[in-house]
C-alpha cells in the first residue's frame, strides 16, 4: 500500500487547498476537447479576462532589457537586487534598506506572514480579501480570523479592530481589494492604524495602487505605524506578471527579520532587468493605466445597462452579478471568453472580469449578449 503523504505532512496541510488561478487559455481549450495543434490556432481568438493582467502587454523597454540580458542567464542573479533597489529607492524617495523584493508580491506576503506568525498566533484579514492571506496563514501554522465586510464588498475596519486580541500578530488589508474592488481612504486607514498596538504587523497590499494613484495619498509616506508593510507589484500596471517581481516597503529592522526567511536568489535576473527597465518606461505604464480606466468605465456602464453591475471597482477588473454566475462563466468560455467566478470567495452570484483591451472587451460584451439572449 502507498504511503499516505498527507498524514506524513505537517498537520496544517489538511486545511490547505491549492490556490486556483485564472484558467490559462490552453487549459480551457484542452477541456473543450481541442487537439494540441488546434489549440495553437484557437489561442489567438480566445480572450482571457481572469487574472487581472495588463492586456496591453509588457513595457517595450522591459522587453528590450530581457533580450539584452538573455545571454547572461548562465549566471546566478544578484541576490540583493542592487540596481532594482536603487531605482525603487529613488522612485519612492526612501532608503534601500526599507525595501525587500520578491518573486512576485505573493512571495513577500507569504514571507511576512511566516516571519511573524506561527502556531498559537492569529492573523486577521477580510473574509473576501485576497485568498493568499488565508493560505499563507494556514501554511504558517497560525489561525486565520476572517472578518466579514460591512456591505459584502468593503473592508470593515471597525470589525477588524474588534477582532484584535493578545495573540494577533499580522493584519492583511488589500487596497484596492481583490476580488471586491473596494477602496479605503488614507484617513480611514490612518485612524485604524492609530488604534492598533505598534507591534502588530499590518500588510497593506497595494497590488492595484497605480489604478488609484491620485485618488488616495501615497501610503509609503502618508501612513504611520511601526509595523506597517506596504506591498506593490510589477504584475498589474507594469505588465510583468510572468516575470514575477513585487516588493514591500517597511521599517528596515522589520525587513531584516523577513530577509532571514528569503531564499538567496528569489528574483531571477530576467525579472530584475525587466522591472528596472519598466521603471524607466513609466509614460507607457501610466498611459495604459489611463486606457484601462476608460475601458473599465465603458464595461461598468454596459453592465449597468444590463442590470448586472454588482459594485464599482477601483482596480483593473469589473464585477458582474448574476444568479447563475457559474453557468454564465461556463457559457462565456464556450464563446471563447474566460472570466473568474467568485464562488471560491463565497460570492456564488458574482463574476470578476478583468478589464481587457478595447477589442477584448468588445469580444466579452458580444459574448455576454449572446449567452444572455
Ligand atoms: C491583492 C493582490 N495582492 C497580491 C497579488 C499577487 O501578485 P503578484 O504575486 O503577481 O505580485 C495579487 C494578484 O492577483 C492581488 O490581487
Amino acid at each position: 500500500m502507498g504511503v499516505n503523504w498527507l498524514k506524513q505532512a505537517v498537520s496544517q496541510s489538511e486545511q490547505l487547498h491549492p490556490y486556483i488561478p485564472g484558467k490559462p487559455i490552453a487549459q480551457m481549450l484542452r477541456e473543450q476537447g481541442f487537439s494540441e495543434s488546434e489549440i495553437a490556432k484557437q489561442q489567438a481568438s480566445t480572450v482571457k479576462l481572469a487574472s487581472n493582467e495588463n492586456p496591453y502587454g509588457a513595457p517595450p523597454k522591459a522587453l528590450e532589457a530581457i533580450k539584452q540580458i538573455a545571454g547572461e542567464i548562465c549566471r546566478y542573479p544578484d541576490g540583493d537586487c542592487f540596481e532594482l533597489k536603487q531605482a525603487l529607492a529613488a522612485k519612492h524617495k526612501i532608503q534601500t534598506e526599507q525595501l525587500l523584493i520578491g518573486n512576485g508580491s505573493n512571495e513577500v506576503l507569504e514571507l511576512v506572514i511566516r516571519s511573524f506568525s506561527g502556531v498559537g498566533d492569529e492573523v486577521i484579514y477580510s473574509q473576501r480579501g485576497f485568498i493568499v492571506y488565508a493560505l499563507a496563514t494556514i501554511a504558517a501554522g497560525a489561525k486565520g480570523i476572517a472578518v466579514p465586510e460591512h456591505d459584502g464588498f468593503g473592508h470593515d475596519l471597525n470589525a477588524m479592530l474588534a477582532a484584535v486580541t493578545d495573540i494577533t500578530k499580522v493584519i492583511c488589508i488589500a487596497n484596492p481589494n481583490n476580488p471586491t474592488g473596494s477602496l479605503l481612504s488614507t484617513t480611514e486607514l490612518q485612524s485604524f492604524l492609530n488604534k492598533l498596538p505598534s507591534h502588530i504587523v499590518v500588510i497593506l497590499d497595494e497590488a492595484y495602487y497605480e489604478y488609484v494613484m491620485g485618488e488616495v495619498d501615497d501610503s509609503i509616506h502618508a501612513l504611520k505605524h511601526d509595523g506597517l508593510i506596504v506591498s506593490r507589484t510589477f504584475s498589474k500596471a507594469y505588465g510583468l506578471a510572468g516575470c514575477r517581481v513585487g516588493y514591500v516597503v517597511a521599517n528596515p529592522d522589520l525587513l531584516a527579520v523577513v530577509n532571514r526567511f528569503r531564499e538567496p536568489f528569489n528574483v531571477n535576473s530576467l525579472a530584475q532587468a525587466a522591472a528596472l527597465a519598466a521603471l524607466h518606461d513609466e509614460v507607457w505604464v501610466l498611459d495604459k493605466v489611463a486606457q484601462c480606466k476608460q475601458e473599465r468605465s465603458r464595461l461598468e456602464a454596459a453592465l449597468q445597462g444590463l442590470g448586472l453591475l454588482a459594485a464599482h471597482s477601483f482596480a483593473n477588473f469589473v464585477l458582474l452579478r448574476h444568479e447563475a454566475a457559474t453557468t454564465l462563466a461556463q457559457n462565456l468560455e464556450q464563446q471563447g471568453v474566460i472570466v473568474r467566478p467568485l464562488a471560491p470567495y463565497g460570492m456564488a452570484d458574482i463574476l470578476r472580469v478583468s478589464v481587457g483591451s478595447e477589442a477584448e472587451n468588445d469580444a466579452f460584451l458580444a459574448a455576454l449578449h449572446k449567452v444572455l439572449s
